[in-house]
């Protein structure tokens, strides 16, 4: 199951101690039912505050989201952040299935769940252990399980492989991309790395800083699922470079240019933290 997500108009202005702080512009969005949307830009351009707003965790301070197909109220969504933040007095599974014990399934059921959704992240056989005897990846496959829990028609997530190592973090694309494709769900991701996002979107979305606002989408065409060896096609290349551009502040624009960062080894092209 999956929705539409509508934004409209939508802005935010947070009230502080000492002043206003304007985070969105008004943005407008549509994301298609089961479509995979990435929103990048540099820290500070308001991607946490729009995923937050959208997930009905903040409010907006003018503007509407249409989640068409029906509100699906919070049960719906599936939300995951930069950290696991799985509690630590309950096992893998009982972590995982803290959704379904709060939507009152009943204890056999929901764990049973839990067991199928471990083995669907990967990490089967350590149900029982407690978080802290996880890797951050194994605990950061657990957070997606439970996310997945309730089979949630959108799922947000905020710079979900943030903390991993690279290596991790491009096996968890790939099975992203599997368990994406599997329950058809609507995904929007944060992510401040390029490759992520021209790895997974089918739509890249490219905010500007201060306050934010929507500077680019940029179509990805690649057909799924998409294997890691299209990293190195000249037409991945060649969005990855666009992005760059897009991303750089003025100052910098005119010398990323393709042609010197073919030279630059892979991880230092995908430092894309901005000047905010
Ligand atoms: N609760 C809050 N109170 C006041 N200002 C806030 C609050 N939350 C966010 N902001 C401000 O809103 C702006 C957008 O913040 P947000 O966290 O959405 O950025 P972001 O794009 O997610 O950044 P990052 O990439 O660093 O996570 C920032 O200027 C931030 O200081
Ligand atoms: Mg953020």
């Amino acid at each position: 199951m999956s929705i539409r997500v509508v934004c409209q108009g939508l802005s935010k202005t947070f009230v502080t101690r000492t002043g206003r702080v304007a985070a969105l512009d008004p943005i407008k969005l549509d994301v298609a039912p089961g479509e995979f949307v990435v929103l990048i830009g540099a820290s500070g351009c308001g991607k946490t505050t729009l995923l937050r707003i959208i997930g009905g965790l903040d409010t907006a301070s003018s503007g509407t989201i249409g989640l068409a197909a029906g509100m699906p109220g919070r049960n719906g969504i599936g939300f995951v952040f930069q950290q696991p933040n799985l509690l630590p007095w309950m096992t893998v599974e009982q972590n995982v299935a803290l959704p379904l014990r709060l939507a009152g399934m009943r204890r056999a059921e929901r764990l049973d769940r839990a067991r199928a959704l471990c083995a669907m992240v990967g990490i089967g056989g350590f149900e029982r252990r407690w978080p802290r005897e996880l890797s951050g990846g194994m605990q950061q496959r657990a957070a997606i399980a439970r996310a997945l829990a309730n089979d949630p028609a959108l799922l947000l997530m905020d710079e979900p492989f943030g903390a991993l190592d690279a290596l991790t973090r491009a096996r968890l694309n790939a099975e992203l991309e599997r368990i994406w494709m599997a329950t058809g769900a609507t995904v929007m991701l944060v992510t401040h790395s390029i490759s992520e996002a021209v790895m997974l979107a089918d739509r890249i979305v490219v905010m500007s800083p201060r306050p934010g606002r929507i500077r680019e989408i940029v179509p990805v065409p690649f057909a799924r699922p998409r294997p890691p060896a299209i990293e190195e096609s000249g037409e991945f290349q060649a969005i990855a470079g666009r992005l760059r551009r897009l991303l750089a502040p003025e100052g910098l624009r005119e010398v990323t240019t393709p042609a010197l960062l073919t030279h630059m080894p892979a991880d230092q092209r995908d430092a894309t933290e901005g000047s905010a």
